[in-house]
């Protein structure tokens, strides 16, 4: 538990306008600020920062807390790790024992460990001898020791426990040890060993600058290849990428992903410093996030084998969905882009990367392949898929373009391939009209509700008991009224699960008196955050906060609770909010 002094200070230090100003473009608005969203996309902004208040909040997608909230969300850390970077943003130490997990292994102390085992993984390369063969492979694989140093690789030494022997006379405990995936442990006598031996070393590092994995490559053709740290309690292979730390200030307009650490650093090193790679996985989700939040476009540069392109084009979904531009790199004449720079240098690589195919232009070459167009059946199944593809592009001018590419493959007339394109997209907007309406019927409902699944089910309830926290959340009186026993209230009043946790967590924080919404983020996502900056949003606008009105509000909640439970579930509401709509 870190201590509240700490976390005031953390964030007194960290003006929230200046912090988001570093992300997002804002604009004034009144006493606020205003600009686009980071965390869901917008064409006209919704995302509010109170520098009052210290707060932000999108009316849009919800999204809402404070500067460590907005840490958390935008470069996905959870809530320590996101203290620390604040921490370190104003030049704060935070006392090594205040960063203990749930867990029991201390965070500082990890990271501490990792940050030893690279410094003991590069003085071995370093060394005269041990160093020798490694140096050697750095050589033959034409890494200069610039490149070395900048990327921190090291060598693991052969043998059995160099580094488990050298980290205990520090002071780190096998069980740190072996969380930390730097060793396993013997099965025949439970002995301690360095889990890489004899391997080159990539340390991973984080936006922070912290050592948190290690990737680790043999020399020769053994198998298997590389070994990677697995999941540690200080780090998450899926939410991870190489060379990010580097990469994120050069990848404004473009980031380029590769495959290997190999790659990345053959880029890096030719001038390409926006190149990345995942973790010896294949792309997630969250990593595509990550790289929205950095970046524009997408190159995507995989090997050009059959495993490669069958990689890149999960990829190309992945990052879509983000709302990313991708595009795809056809490397010919080597397998992957370290072989390309070593083999026809860094300018015919620039080319390739200026001349690369868009994603519709791969998208269609890949379906050409799949069919034998000279024959009818072939063209008319291309012809159909194209247009598919071209009717799930949103600017019209952009499909006139690739009509016209798709007229010219399949020497078929570009209008009948437009009228095709024109039924497909009306027939998506009558399924997407219908879908939206649904959705709204059921979100005005609280249906779908991920952070409050309980809010449907009793509206006036759900509406009440958010009041009554909104309430406690802003006002010490309030509080002060719940912890003498003057208002009568425990978190079995509370009408969803949500709203008992959150009413746990002020209760908890507050048997002093000296309760802040800053220690919520030890309890709450940053989704359930944003919920909770909301019912503070809407209290705060109400005039009249009084004792009364939080008297009438919790005795509110307690009568929509008996009147829940009597009609059982929250179907009527439903059925009136329908009712309603259609009255106004
Ligand atoms: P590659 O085999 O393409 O390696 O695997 P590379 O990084 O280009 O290295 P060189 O050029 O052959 O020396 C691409 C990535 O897949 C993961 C690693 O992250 C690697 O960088 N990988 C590969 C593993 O995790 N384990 C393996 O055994 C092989
Ligand atoms: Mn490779």
């Amino acid at each position: 538990m870190i201590d509240n002094n700490i976390v005031e200070e953390i964030k007194s230090r960290n003006d929230i306008v200046d912090l988001i100003s570093s992300y997002v473009s804002l604009k004034r608005a009144g006493s606020n600020m205003l600009g686009l969203c980071p965390f869901h996309s917008e064409k006209t902004p919704s995302f509010t920062v109170f520098p009052a208040r210290q707060g932000y909040y999108c009316f849009g997608c919800g999204a809402g807390g404070d500067a460590i909230t907005f840490v958390r969300q935008i470069e996905n850390l959870e809530y320590v790790p996101a203290l620390e970077f604040l921490a370190k943003r104003v030049g704060i130490t935070i006392p090594a024992d205040m960063t203990r997990r749930g867990d029991g292994f201390d965070r500082t102390r990890m990271l501490n460990m990792n940050k030893e085992a690279a410094r003991f993984f590069r003085e071995c390369l370093f060394d005269p001898e041990i160093g020798a063969p490694a140096r050697a492979y750095f050589e033959k694989r034409a890494l200069s020791t610039a490149t070395i140093k900048h990327f921190g690789l090291g060598f693991s030494p052969p043998g059995f426990s160099a580094l488990t022997k050298h980290l205990h006379d520090l002071g780190y405990t096998d069980a740190e040890m072996t969380a930390g995936f730097l060793c396993g442990r013997s099965k025949k006598t439970g002995a301690p060993f360095d889990y890489f031996r004899n391997r080159i070393m990539f340390p991973i590092i984080d936006v922070s600058g912290n050592v948190i994995a290690f990737g680790g490559r043999v020399m020769d053709d053994s198998t298997p290849k590389y070994l990677n740290s697995s999941d540690t309690p200080v780090f998450k292979k899926s939410r991870n990428l190489f060379a990010l730390n580097f990469a994120r200030t050069a990848c404004a307009e473009e980031m380029v992903l590769c495959e290997g650490y190999m790659d990345v650093i053959a880029m890096h090193a030719a001038g390409f410093t926006n190149a990345v790679a995942t973790l010896g996985t294949a792309l997630t989700p969250e990593q595509a996030r990550i790289m929205s939040r950095y970046t524009k476009r997408v190159l995507i540069s995989y090997d050009s084998d059959a495993a490669g392109q069958k990689a890149a084009n999960r990829a190309i979904a992945i990052l879509g969905e983000v709302g990313l531009d991708v595009r795809v790199l056809k490397i010919d004449g080597a397998k992957d882009p370290d072989e390309f720079i070593k083999k026809f240098g860094a300018d015919k690589f620039r080319a390739q990367l200026a001349g690369s195919a868009g994603k519709f232009d791969y998208n269609m070459n890949s379906v050409l392949a799949r069919y034998d167009v000279s024959t009818p059946d072939g063209k008319i199944k291309a012809c159909a898929e194209l247009a598919e593809l071209i009717a799930g592009i949103y600017s019209s001018a952009e499909r006139e373009v690739y009509i016209a590419a798709a007229s010219g493959r399949l020497d078929i007339p570009a209008e009948s391939i437009r009228a095709d394109i024109e039924r497909k997209i009306r027939k998506r907007k009558s399924e997407y009209k219908k879908q939206q309406s649904q959705k709204i019927v059921r979100q005005s409902a609280g249906y779908g509700d991920r952070v409050n699944p309980d809010y449907a089910k009793n509206l006036a309830a759900a509406k009440a008991e958010e009041a009554v926290l909104g309430m406690l959340l802003l006002y010490p009186e309030h509080r002060e009224a719940v912890r003498l026993g003057k208002v009568k209230l425990t978190a079995e009043d509370f009408f969803t699960e949500f709203g008992k946790r959150v009413f746990g967590a002020i209760a908890e924080n507050d048997q002093d008196g000296t309760f802040s919404p800053s220690v919520l983020g030890q309890y709450f996502t940053p989704e359930e955050e944003g919920r909770i900056t909301r019912m503070q949003l809407s209290r705060s606008e109400l005039s009249d906060n009084g004792a009364a009105v939080f008297a009438e509000s919790v005795a509110a909640l307690r009568r929509e609770r008996l009147a829940g439970e009597e009609t059982g579930d929250g179907v009527e509401d439903l059925l009136d909010i329908i009712k309603e709509k259609r009255n106004t």
